[in-house]
């Protein structure tokens, strides 16, 4: 039986380097002509690719000792309230006040992997929905959201916390999950249990959730939706899913559902790796001549994509590597600029600095606090991102019409000076996605999104769906726009996105 299953591996490789090997005849003189063709394709371009997906990975993968941990037997889920220290609470607030929690969850469905979680209740109300965010990668932590984007606090360079005035706290009970299971706190001790696809990781996300709302279940009628940044436009249509199903077949307790929102995510790649060129082109990135070169590469793209479909294996690895070289080439003429922000340099080898969260998350009062005991920190794991490569070219958007049928909600939203989910190709496949409202969707007119008076974004709703192209922000929407990111939060999750004050009709009119 092991034999037999490594002779597969092995001759899934070798399938695998021949189609590469094909690939790379086919496009080496437009690779030529880019003078990519002396990077050594494939091994170190991969790595560099690695590198500047994952934002820094120190360390590979949340793996530890299994005898070097015993943080519980029973119950599957532990949680505990706690105050950060160097967080400066008002007078007379205790910690069962603030209603901040940090649990463990043991996965069901695993060897020996346990899932960790923050859980923010609303500074607001209890009443608000219940909102869970997961950042991207694959394989970073929802921390860098937690902390740079639209967590409660913002980490000050002498580790100080300040509260975030725009926290998604301020509208809604909020949760963040480290995921896939061996990024951040979340670790495992059997190696068999790291996920390398969208079932793996909807199943794991599910199970959590019920988890969590037989611990709290003040909060499980409320409204519940879900969120999330770049990969998580893979995550979060697939655990929408999942839940869905859950509801229907009546599986455990029931979640109230409402919607789901994609910020500058990946969904379907066929028609997001076609609008690079575009996009760059529009931004000035690259100029036509070399946009006419690129281009030239995908149809071959297009038609890897095609073969990896929705669960291919080999051919999905396969696309993977095709398909980067549009990516790779824009990238190799831009020069150094951030492509999570084109108006920007790429700083240091991140492009973004996030090492208080770093320095802050390993202080020992900190984890302490948080009662993480001796597991290490593990921002990005390589580990976790080269397991859900295979995963990666495979098209989400197509599990998304069902569940607006049924009448769940779906914003996509992104800055619109991101490069690498830029707002063209999310703008793309949402008009391009077929529904029973897709005419009407595609027909109705753009609207300002209007925050404070000012234009923030441009919005085009139908029904359950919606797009909105964020002004002056990069990838990282909350982070770049906080304050039009909560509104944009607030008015969806209340289902008022789309109306328009006298106000608004004013600014639409100057
Ligand atoms: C930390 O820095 C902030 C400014 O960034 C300052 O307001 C605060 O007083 C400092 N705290 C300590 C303990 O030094």
């Amino acid at each position: 039986m092991p034999k037999s299953k490594f002779l597969c591996v092995f001759s899934l490789s070798l399938l695998f380097l021949v189609s590469l090997a094909c690939f790379s005849a086919a496009a080496s003189s437009v690779l030529d002509d880019l003078r990519l063709a002396g990077s050594s394709f494939p091994s170190v371009h991969t790595k560099k690719l690695i590198r500047e997906l994952n934002l820094f990975p120190k360390e590979e993968v949340n793996v530890v000792d299994g005898s070097r941990v015993s943080l519980m037997e029973d119950p599957k889920l532990v949680e505990k309230r706690f105050k950060f220290p160097n967080l400066a609470v008002p007078a007379g607030i205790s910690v069962e006040d603030l209603g901040h929690h940090a649990g463990y969850y043991k996965l069901p469905n695993s060897h020996d992997a346990r899932m960790f979680y923050f859980f923010f209740e609303s500074r607001n109300s209890k009443m608000d929905p219940v909102v869970i965010w997961l950042t991207g990668g694959p394989g970073c932590s929802s921390e860098l959201a937690l902390f740079y984007e639209n967590g409660p606090f913002t980490i000050a360079d002498n580790m100080s916390l300040f509260w975030n005035e725009y926290g998604w706290d301020k509208a809604s009970n909020l949760l963040y999950v480290d995921q896939p299971i061996g990024t951040g706190f979340s670790y495992i001790s059997d190696r068999r249990d790291i996920r390398h696809n969208e079932d793996g990781v909807s199943n794991d996300l599910y199970d959590f959730l019920q988890a969590f709302f037989v611990e709290h279940p003040e909060f499980a009628n409320n409204d519940f939706f879900i969120t999330g940044e770049s990969y998580a436009g893979h995550y979060i249509p697939a655990f929408a899913t999942r839940v869905h199903l859950g509801n229907k077949a009546k599986d455990g307790i029931h979640i109230n559902l409402k919607g789901f929102a994609i910020g500058n995510g990946l969904t379907d790649p066929a028609i997001q790796y076609k609008a690079y060129t575009d996009y760059a082109l529009d931004m000035g990135v690259i100029k036509k001549i070399d946009y006419d070169l690129i281009n030239k590469l995908v149809p071959v793209c297009e038609l890897a994509i095609k073969l990896c479909g929705t669960d291919g294996t080999i051919s999905c690895m396969a696309s993977y590597f095709v398909c980067d070289t549009i990516f790779g080439g824009i990238m190799a003429l831009a020069g150094n600029i951030n492509y999570y922000d084109i108006r920007k340099k790429c700083e240091g080898s991140l492009c973004y600095d996030f090492s208080n969260m770093e320095k802050f998350l390993n202080k020992k009062s900190v984890r302490d606090a948080l009662g993480v005991g001796n597991i290490d920190f593990v921002s990005c794991s390589t580990t976790v991102y080269l397991a859900m490569l295979v995963d990666c070219m495979r098209n989400l958007e197509v599990g998304i019409p069902a569940l607006l049928e049924d009448g769940i909600k779906l914003l996509v939203y992104a800055g619109e000076y991101d490069l690498i989910c830029n707002w063209l190709g999310n703008s793309r496949w949402v008009h391009a996605m077929e529904w029973s409202g897709q005419k009407e969707f595609v027909a109705s007119s753009e609207v300002p999104f209007v925050v404070d008076g000012l234009e923030a974004g441009v919005l085009k709703t139908h029904g359950p769906l919606g797009f909105l192209k964020v002004h002056d922000a990069g990838h990282m929407v909350p982070m770049d726009q906080p304050k039009a990111a909560l509104e944009m939060l607030k008015r969806w999750t209340k289902g008022t996105l789309s109306e328009v004050s006298d106000s608004e009709k004013l600014v639409a009119e100057m």
